[in-house]
């Protein structure tokens, strides 16, 4: 295996950087404190080819590899994990998943403008009481005429508010259990959709998360993606892909919040010298640094068996699981390490250790990426 970047891929993570360093870091306590959401960084995103970095130029997309993206979203996510969640639903989520199995006319007609970043999109999948246990899907698409009709209520749908469009899993045949779960294209501003309030969060708060609900929702059945039944295995398939960018946030916020600790254990004075040359705190550092190399690589590797076409759906469920993790862990160490001043929101550490916590539960929490990790054993 080669550790070397190409130039293409040194580039694209320079440029996410000068992004984070230069832009993101000026307002993200701001938009953390009154969750407010990041309109003109989105812009920016699409303006250097951000959203729909990895989709074929045919259709309008940066025609990237996956090993960039996760350089691209460890950048950001050092800085503002927030506009890094937009980012990874929109690429990995909604237009990986339209790419790869959609029809042409549903490329031309959505992938292009997401491709193009001039639309965001949003993945439907968790609903009240089915987030883990996703084949439970209770919201419904019945058949009638050329229209699939949907009903039900979907949950802690990241980039809800500020999505064109939804791709949605729904129950079409319940005798069929996931065997019968459907996944459609759907237009946000169709007549019977609602959204419920702003989810008020404990991180992220600048990413639009609200719940989604359907009554009589009228699909055209073109908007069906995939043969009839094929919306669990879409799902799952989409989510191999779609945890490699939630495991790069979680490596951003990790390597974010170490660089942070690094820095201020360099200026701070105690008992005669600079805190860093204090075993206490050099050897948490050490620990830090090994866990971040530990999860990076498993981010990379993830992403290299994607790019090069091989099985790569354990490596993501690896990558995620491990690397939100030690997220949690080495945020906890960098407030652990800035003492006080790391409690109080100047110093940017507790934001990343409550951003830290959420990797570990949305795109499949670490138990579930257990389970998946587990049965691949036996
Ligand atoms: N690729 C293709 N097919 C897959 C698959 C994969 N990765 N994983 C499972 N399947 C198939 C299985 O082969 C099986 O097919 P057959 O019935 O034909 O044999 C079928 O799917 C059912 O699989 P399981 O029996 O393994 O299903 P399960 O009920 O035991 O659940 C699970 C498995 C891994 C726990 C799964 O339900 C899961 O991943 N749950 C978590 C869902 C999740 O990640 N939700 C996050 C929501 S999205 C989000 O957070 C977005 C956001 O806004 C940020």
């Amino acid at each position: 295996m080669d550790f070397n970047f190409t130039e293409e891929q040194l580039m694209i993570r320079d440029a996410a950087r000068d992004l984070a360093q230069r832009e993101l870091i000026l307002d993200v306590l701001e938009r953390d404190e009154h969750s407010i959401f990041p309109e003109k960084h989105v812009k920016r995103l699409a303006e250097l080819g951000f959203l729909g970095m990895m989709v074929d130029p045919k259709w309008d997309g940066g025609g990237m590899d996956t090993v960039s993206y996760v350089l691209a979203m460890e950048e950001i996510s050092k800085v503002d994990a927030s506009v890094a969640v937009i980012m990874s639903v929109s690429n990995s989520l909604v237009m990986w998943g339209i790419e790869e199995f959609g029809n042409d006319a549903q490329k031309e007609k959505y992938l292009k403008p997401l491709a193009k970043g001039e639309i965001l999109g949003a993945f439907l999948l968790s609903e009240p009481e089915a987030g883990s246990d996703a084949t439970s899907q209770r919201t419904t698409a019945k058949e009638d005429g050329d229209f699939y009709v949907l009903n039900g209520t979907k949950n802690w749908i990241s980039n809800a508010n500020c999505a064109s469009v939804y791709v949605v899993m729904a129950q079409t045949h319940p005798e069929k259990k996931h065997k019968g779960i459907n996944v459609f294209i759907v237009e946000k501003n169709s007549p019977g959709i609602a959204l419920g309030p702003h989810e008020n969060k404990m991180g992220m708060r600048s990413s639009d998360t609200h719940s989604v609900m359907f009554t009589d929702v009228r699909v055209p059945k073109e908007n069906r993606i995939g043969e009839d039944g094929f919306g669990f295995t879409f799902a799952m398939k989409t989510l191999d892909g779609g945890r490699i960018g939630i495991a790069s946030q979680a490596l951003g916020i990790a390597s974010g919040a170490f660089e942070l600790a690094v820095k201020y254990a360099k200026e701070r004075k105690a008992f005669g010298t600079e805190i860093i040359h204090h075993q206490a705190i050099a050897f948490k550092l050490a620990e830090m640094a090994v866990k971040i190399e530990n999860a990076r690589n498993l981010c990379l590797k993830a992403a290299w068996l994607k790019d090069q076409h091989k099985p790569y759906g354990l490596a993501s469920a690896m990558a995620k699981q491990y690397t939100a993790d030690i997220a949690m862990e080495v945020t906890t160490e960098a407030v652990q390490i800035h003492g006080g001043y790391g409690y109080v929101k100047e110093y940017h550490v507790e934001r990343l250790m409550r951003e830290a916590k959420l990797t570990q539960i949305y795109e499949g929490t670490s138990e579930v990426q257990k389970i998946v990790i587990s049965r691949s054993l036996f």
